[in-house]
């Protein structure tokens, strides 16, 4: 079994650090043109020029921030103008932690704009293309948040409750186009989120509590989205897969 992406376009989302790198890593190795995204306008400018340098553009970065409704916009009317996306990935992800009663408005609708709306806005524009084309692999990046919970997630573990919801809804709608819809799950990932939550002790502890006893690196997500948006995977489609090592089982 040799997963080939050569001719197919990949959108992932939030691609400059992270799980979302990694998968977008993995892609472009496997012969994928990409369509990618991070927030930062200069850094951008420089990932498009280092990949014009390097391997004839074949890495476009767009930038956008979601918690930004017109930036949004601008990103959806970019997307209009592909005729073909054969992969996206709604990977970009933020989160605020806060008890219920201290939650700030503006942090609840920002969660709910990048984890949530966004994938929304992306799915909708996305899927017209893939049903155009008869086929299409969309894999939505939730997380354990969304499976179960703990104090202060009220906004993320809302946000990725919901993404499950639009994985199971929108999977019904499109598996007859040859369109399968599912999410990744992560549980610990060491990445710069993880780290802004967590302290290094924390981090040390939560291993041990972890079959797996170790954190999960983003490879150990990206192998999965690889995998699910291949030509391989046939007939999964409105499925949560769960990659924690283990955890929500203890
Ligand atoms: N890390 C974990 O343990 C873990 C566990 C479960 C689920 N997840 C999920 O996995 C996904 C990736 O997480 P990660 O840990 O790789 O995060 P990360 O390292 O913080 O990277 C986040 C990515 O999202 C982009 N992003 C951040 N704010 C954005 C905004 N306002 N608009 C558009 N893009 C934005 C970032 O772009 P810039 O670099 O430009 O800021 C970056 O590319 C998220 O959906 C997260 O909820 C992570």
């Amino acid at each position: 079994m040799k997963i080939d992406y050569s001719n197919q376009v990949v959108l992932v989302t939030g691609a400059t650090r992270g799980i979302g790198k990694q998968i977008a890593d993995d892609f472009a190795g496997l012969g994928a043109k990409l369509i990618l995204t991070g927030t930062n306008k200069d850094q951008v400018k420089i990932l498009n020029e280092t990949s014009e340098k390097t391997e004839k553009g074949k890495r476009k970065f767009y930038c956008v921030d979601f918690t930004n409704a017109e930036s949004t916009e601008g990103f959806i009317e970019e997307l209009k103008r592909y005729e073909k996306i054969d992969v996206c990935v709604n990977n970009a992800g933020i989160n605020k932690i806060d008890y219920i009663a201290e939650v700030k408005t503006t942090d609840w609708d920002d969660v709910m704009s990048v984890n949530l709306r966004a994938p929304f806005m992306v799915i909708r524009v996305v899927s017209g293309i893939m049903k155009r084309n008869a086929y299409g692999r969309i894999i939505n990046i939730a997380s354990i948040l969304g499976v179960i919970s703990k104090e202060k997630r009220s906004a993320y573990s809302t946000s990725k409750f919901g993404i499950m919801g639009m994985t199971v809804a929108v999977s019904n709608e499109l598996a007859k186009h040859n369109v399968l819809v599912n999410s990744v799950s992560p549980g610990f990932v060491l990445t710069d989120l993880t780290r802004s939550i967590l302290s290094e002790k924390e981090i040390e502890d939560l291993a041990t509590q972890i079959p797996a006893q170790r954190l999960a690196g983003p490879v150990d997500i990206s192998n999965v989205v690889l995998f699910l948006a291949s030509s391989f995977n046939t007939y999964i489609t409105g499925q949560n897969i769960i990659a924690d090592g283990g955890f929500v089982n203890v």
